[in-house]
Formats: structure tokens, C-alpha cells, sequence
């Protein structure tokens, strides 16, 4: 790693409406240097990053690329100067090749293609970088880690030295981010400068030279990656003091409270994406679902919910059958549901928060008029929970749309827990939001496992599932593959289980 800064940014303003996003940030990395951008949901590392490559323009600042003065007007300025993003959604054509990808939109690129010749090159970028995958797939065939392969051979073919890679291990499974990491060694090694988007704390530590920490759009600090802790990091990232211990009491399950036999669904494409799946959650338990986002762990939640039907197998909560029972029926039989999709599903975005906060419990006495909702009774809820769950809102009348992400994840949270389920299915609940309401609702999930809900939670986070659960289920193609005592089970076991391999118990 040379001293030599390959791009700085000076003093770097972005404003979008209501918003500052990057307030008057500096940030510079060295050529061959390793550099994580770290910050909570929301700090502004996307936008700073996407001021780097062109992609909008800053209101205030400077950008230097090898010392000298750039003004980007789009990312293909910015690709001519060397710098290069992978974008956390990707921009593939389907049905064309690897190949045919790679050299899309290239200005130079020769009328009729010389295929064997160009599959040649992307094959030696993909050797040079340790980024294996065929040329001549089609980018459907790909799983999404060979996709973002694919992302990252583009930028390489055309010139990037600088690559910026925006939360690019979220998509990766454990055993793909090791060989994604080999990646990015190898890229520094040969003198490029890599800037890696990531808010986990852990990746940061094993893979960076030097981290930037973003907090609310400002600069926090830049520190090289040496004798620092992951409690360190936090309390930069989040302003505070950061406990990652969680109390939990010994696993001692009850009764069978959800049990899925031999399960069968479609997806919304009416193939199948739940493959005769088996699954039983008791009492007093967190059953943890790992995967690679896409094999099922949505329809999963939702045949439980009752909104996707099943196509075969049976589904039972306390021991009754509720197989094609609706969603109110679920309700009475003791189901919760906090749902993937907060704004859409899980909230009515245009009622208000104590409405919203009612949704489930208006349908039983005795918020349950004949006609009317009673208003006052209402009110008086929605005030308890509000101050109980710490939702920050301006008042109960306000529109839930509103409210943060964090907070209308709390709001769902106490919709949900305050109807008293027996059993609990939460998707994703700290998905996008910050530290401090992650540990919120992690500490809610676990009072209720203490009160006796049988609880399934799928995560992507598989710190949060080895945390949180008592056991891990691992899901792949639409079946539970794995089954393992959280205690016991070991991250790279339930990596390759996720990946789809076969392992020895
Ligand atoms: N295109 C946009 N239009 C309006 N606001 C945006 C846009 N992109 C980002 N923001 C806002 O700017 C802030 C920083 O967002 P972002 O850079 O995406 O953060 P990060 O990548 O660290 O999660 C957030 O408050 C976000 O809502
Ligand atoms: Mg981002």
C-alpha cells in the first residue's frame, strides 16, 4: 500500500430534499489500499460513494483522482478516469451471456463481436482476480454471487482502478464472502483501491486496511485497522456505548405450538418454492431460519400467516389444523405476524398510528363495536404502547407513513406482541434499522420467548440468528436442510447448508 491517495474527496456536501446526506465529508484512500466505509442505515455511504463514480453531483466540495481536480458528469466519466461501483441491485441483461454483459454499452465495442476472443479476456480477468465463472452463461443461469462476479469483471474489463462495492457480501453466502475476500485482496495486491461499503462490524475488522466511519452525514473518524474491537467500532458508528450481549435464559421448550408438515407453495411466479417443508417450533423457543435470501423463507412466513396458499402438506397451530384456514382465522388461533414488508403489508400507511396499533385487536372484544371502533378506548391503547415500546411519534393521531423505519417496526412489534400470541413470526425484524432499535426489538423477541411464544425468525443475519435462537433451521430450495441446537452448530456448517451441500451431521 502506497501513500500516495489514488482519489480524495474534499469537503463533500450532498443535499436531497429534507435531507443532508453527505455534510462537508473528506475521505481519501491509498492506491492498493483496502478501504471500508462504515456507517449505520441512513450515514450517507451510498450517496458519498455515488458522488465518487459519477453518479451525482456533489453541492459542495472537491474531487481529485491522482491529484488532479475531476468534475464528473456521469458514471462514464467517472469510469474513464478509473473509477468503477458495483451497486447493491444489479444491472444485468437476463437472457444475454457473461461475455456479451461485460462488453454492454462500451463505446468501442467492434460491430460484430469477436466472441471466442472476448470470452477469452473475461476468462483471464476472472483467473487474474480469483473470480471464477463461465463466459458464456447466460446471466440467468447465475447464482447472485456469480452475478456480482460478473459486476466486478465489467468494471475491471473497463479500466476501474478504483472500485467501490456497495454492501456487496449482503447477497454472499459465508463460504462465498471467504472466496469474495480472496477477491479483494487480490485487486489491492495488484495495486487497485478498493473502498468496501459494509455497516458489519465483524467483516470490516477481518478484511480492511483502514476504516471511515459515516455518522448522519458527517465524517466521524478515519483509523487504520489495527488493535480496534468491534465495541469501538459501534460506539463510533452509533454515537454510544454498544452492548452486544444478550441475556437468554436456558432453552427449555414446551409444546409443538406451529408444526408444517410436508409443506408445498408456489412463489408469485407459480413455481414451486416450498418443496414438501417440515418444521415444528414449540414454546419458549426462537427457531432461527438461515438462507440465501430467495429459497422460500418468504412464502414460509406467509403460508403461516395464512395470506399464500398451500398446495399440499398440512400446517397446525396448537395442535389444530389450520392448513387453508384465512388470516383471521390464524389470528384467532393465536398467530402473529410481523411481516418483510413493513410500509406495504405490515402497516396501513395512510391510518394513523393508534389505527394502526388497533388493526389486529379491533377484530376481538373489546375494541370491537358492533359498527363503530370505539375511538376512546383506542386512543387510550395506543397511548400505553407507544410509551411502552418508546415509539417515537409526534402524536397517536399521526399517519403511520410517517414514522421512521425503526419506528413503525416497533409499532408492528407491540400490534403484534399485544395481542398475546401463541406463536410468532417475525421476518426480518431488524432488517435496515440502526443499532439502538436493533437491540430493542432483539430484546423483545427474547421477553417473549420468555413468556412462552413459540417464536420463528427469519433472518439473513446469522450473527443475529446464532444470538437469538435456540435452534437453527437452515432452508434451501424450499426445504429445511438443516436442523441444529444453536449452541452446538458451527457458522461454516451452517454455510455449506446454505449453500446447498451435503454435510455429515
Ligand atoms: N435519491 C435520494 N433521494 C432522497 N433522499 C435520499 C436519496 N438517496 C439517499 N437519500 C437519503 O440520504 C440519506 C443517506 O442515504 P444513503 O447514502 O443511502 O445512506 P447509507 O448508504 O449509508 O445507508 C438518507 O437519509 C436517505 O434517506
Ligand atoms: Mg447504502
Amino acid at each position: 500500500m502506497s501513500t500516495n491517495p489514488a482519489f480524495e474527496m474534499r469537503n463533500i456536501s450532498k443535499r436531497f430534499p429534507g435531507v443532508l446526506a453527505n455534510d462537508n465529508v473528506s475521505f481519501a484512500a491509498a492506491k492498493g489500499e483496502i478501504h471500508a466505509l462504515l456507517g449505520e442505515n441512513g450515514a450517507g455511504k451510498s450517496t458519498l460513494m455515488s458522488v465518487l463514480c459519477g453518479l451525482y453531483r456533489p453541492d459542495g466540495g472537491e474531487l481529485l483522482i491522482d491529484g488532479a481536480p475531476v468534475d464528473f458528469r456521469s458514471p462514464r466519466d467517472a469510469i474513464r478516469a478509473g473509477v468503477g461501483m458495483v451497486y447493491q441491485h444489479f444491472m444485468l441483461a437476463p437472457s444475454q451471456t457473461v461475455t456479451e454483459n461485460v462488453m454492454l454499452g462500451l463505446r468501442d465495442t467492434p460491430f460484430v463481436l469477436n466472441t471466442p476472443q472476448l470470452a477469452a479476456e473475461v476468462e483471464k480477468i476472472g483467473a487474474q482476480f480469483h473470480l471464477p465463472v463461465d463466459p458464456h452463461a447466460m446471466i440467468w443461469q447465475l447464482s447472485v454471487g456469480e452475478q456480482q462476479r460478473v459486476e466486478i469483471i465489467k468494471m475491471l474489463y473497463r479500466g476501474a482502478n478504483i472500485l467501490i462495492l456497495d454492501e456487496p457480501t449482503a447477497v454472499l453466502t459465508p463460504p462465498e464472502i471467504e472466496g469474495f475476500f480472496r477477491t479483494l485482496r487480490e485487486m489491492a495486491a495488484a495495486g487497485k483501491t478498493i473502498v468496501f461499503i459494509s455497516h458489519k462490524l465483524d467483516e470490516v475488522l477481518s478484511i480492511a486496511d483502514r476504516i471511515t466511519i459515516l455518522r448522519g452525514g458527517k465524517w466521524v473518524d478515519t483509523v487504520a485497522n489495527a488493535n480496534l474491537t468491534k465495541a469501538t467500532l459501534a460506539s463510533m458508528m452509533v454515537g454510544r456505548e454498544v452492548l452486544f450481549r444478550l441475556d437468554k435464559t436456558p432453552h427449555q421448550p414446551g409444546a409443538a405450538q406451529l408444526a408444517l408438515s410436508q409443506v408445498q407453495a408456489l412463489d408469485d411466479k407459480r413455481l414451486p418454492a416450498l418443496r414438501k417443508l417440515s418444521l415444528t417450533v414449540h414454546a419458549g423457543e426462537i427457531v432461527g431460519v438461515a438462507g440465501v435470501a430467495g429459497n422460500g423463507q418468504r412464502e414460509l412466513a406467509e403460508v403461516i400467516a395464512g395470506i399464500r396458499p398451500v398446495t399440499g402438506g398440512a400446517i397446525a397451530v396448537t395442535g389444530q389444523d389450520v392448513t387453508h384456514a384465512p388470516p383471521l382465522a390464524r389470528i384467532q388461533a393465536g398467530v402473529a405476524y410481523v411481516p418483510e414488508d413493513r410500509s406495504a403489508t405490515g402497516s396501513a400507511p395512510d391510518l394513523s398510528v393508534a389505527e394502526n396499533l388497533a388493526l389486529r385487536a379491533f377484530r376481538k372484544a373489546p375494541l370491537a363495536g358492533r359498527f363503530v371502533l370505539k375511538r376512546q378506548l383506542m386512543q387510550q391503547q395506543a397511548q400505553k404502547l407507544i410509551a411502552q415500546f418508546g415509539i417515537a411519534t409526534p402524536s397517536p393521531q399521526t399517519p403511520s407513513r410517517k414514522l421512521s423505519g425503526g419506528n413503525l417496526q416497533k409499532l408492528i412489534l407491540a400490534r403484534e406482541i399485544s395481542s398475546q400470541p401463541q406463536v410468532l413470526v417475525a421476518a426480518y425484524p431488524t432488517r435496515g434499522l440502526d443499532i439502538g432499535a436493533t437491540e430493542y426489538v432483539r430484546k423483545v423477541l427474547l421477553e417473549e420467548r420468555e413468556k412462552g411464544v413459540a417464536i420463528l425468525l427469519l433472518s439473513e443475519d446469522l450473527e443475529e440468528i446464532f444470538a437469538l435462537a435456540d435452534r437453527i433451521a437452515v432452508i434451501f430450495e424450499g426445504q429445511i436442510v438443516g436442523d441444529l441446537p444453536a449452541n452446538t452448530a458451527d457458522l461454516e456448517t451452517v454455510g455449506l447448508l446454505m449453500a446447498g451441500e451435503q454435510v455429515e451431521a
